[in-house]
């Protein structure tokens, strides 16, 4: 059956991968956004875009009221440990505030939110590998922590409004339409330098493994998550170390440039490796993506996008 939605950041990288599955199933979907790194012309011409800052709740709730949605895809958040590392009070003012005004809006018309959360900023260096949900969080950055906090409203207005809100721990996502212009998302950031011609730099002589996870295996898992209550990881349980990425991503490309290897920057983490057991046992879901097949499919659809820049 059709049903209406809203995605907050439906403008993003992963948010308007979620707007395009949401139109494909028949749904009606509006895009929330104040495309502070959003762009209009990511979000597929089906979709209502409403430029607002979800920190305002009057106008947030508003369109949430008019809108009268099935379901909440809350991604809009600030993003970027660097930024929240330099402006941890709008970080917060933006990941906190902002969702609790989403679960607040969510409470008037009985609406499940879907909370993206981090997987990587949040578990920290001591966890465990595979790291589970069980394990306390202790984040290295502002961006950990406010999106820990976060966290905790999600639950608790689900406990209290008896609504089925999920929060949802992503892996390195990576995949088409992702900027090469943040400090992270080390995909696009190589496709970019590749397609350019130039070196880039290996941070942690590139030893530093992430849990990599193609976007459309983390759109599933949002959608498998709409009205479950719970917490799970959303990642591949895979670990890939940054110089694989590059080899990978060089041979697609087929260069010979060779990176230049630098030093762990500061608050970084060594390691990570996520348990998705749960989200298998309870949503249902497995990421069905392997890493080699979608960096080469990223690639090429990110050498695409940068011709058109
Ligand atoms: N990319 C990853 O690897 C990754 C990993 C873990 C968690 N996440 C989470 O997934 C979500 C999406 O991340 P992304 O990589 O697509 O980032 P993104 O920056 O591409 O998308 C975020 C979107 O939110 C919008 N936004 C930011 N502040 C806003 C505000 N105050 N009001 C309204 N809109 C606002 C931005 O304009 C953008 O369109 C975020 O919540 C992020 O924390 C991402």
């Amino acid at each position: 059956m059709s049903q209406s939605t809203i995605v907050t950041g439906g403008a993003g990288f992963i948010g308007s991968h979620v707007v395009d599955a949401l139109l494909a199933a028949g749904n009606s979907v509006t895009v929330i956004d104040d495309l502070s790194t959003g762009d209009r012309e990511r979000v597929a011409a089906g979709a209502e875009l409403r430029e607002l800052d979800i920190v305002d709740l009057p106008a947030l709730r508003a369109v949430v009221e008019e809108v009268k949605p099935n379901a909440i895809y809350h991604l809009a958040a600030q993003a970027s440990v660097v930024a929240s590392v330099e402006d941890p009070g709008r970080d917060c003012e933006v990941n906190v505030r902002g969702t609790l005004n989403v679960v607040e809006a969510a409470r008037v018309c009985g609406a499940p939110v879907v909370f993206t959360s981090t997987g990587g900023a949040l578990y920290g260096d001591e966890a465990p590998m595979p790291t589970s949900e069980e394990w306390t969080p202790a984040p290295l950055s502002p961006y950990g922590a406010s999106k820990w906090a976060a966290e905790a409203y999600v639950k608790t207005w689900s406990l209290s409004s008896g609504i089925p809100h999920a929060v949802c721990r992503l892996g390195n996502v990576y995949g088409p339409r992702q900027s090469p212009h943040g400090e992270a998302g080390v995909v696009a950031i190589f496709s970019h330098h590749l397609h350019v011609g130039q070196a880039p730099k290996l941070f942690g002589y590139g030893k530093p493994t992430r849990d990599y996870v193609y976007v459309e295996d983390v759109v599933r898992a949002l959608l498998a998550a709409t009205g479950k209550r719970g917490t799970y990881n959303i990642a591949t349980g895979v670990e890939t170390d940054v110089l694989a990425v590059w080899d990978e991503l060089r041979e697609a490309a087929g260069s010979d440039i060779e990176p230049q290897l630098a030093e762990l920057r500061p608050g970084e983490l060594q390691h990570s490796r996520l348990d998705i057991s749960l989200a298998s046992r309870e949503l249902g879901w497995r990421p069905e993506v392997p890493i080699s097949e979608g960096l080469r499919k990223t690639y090429r659809a990110l050498v695409e996008e940068f011709k058109k820049e």
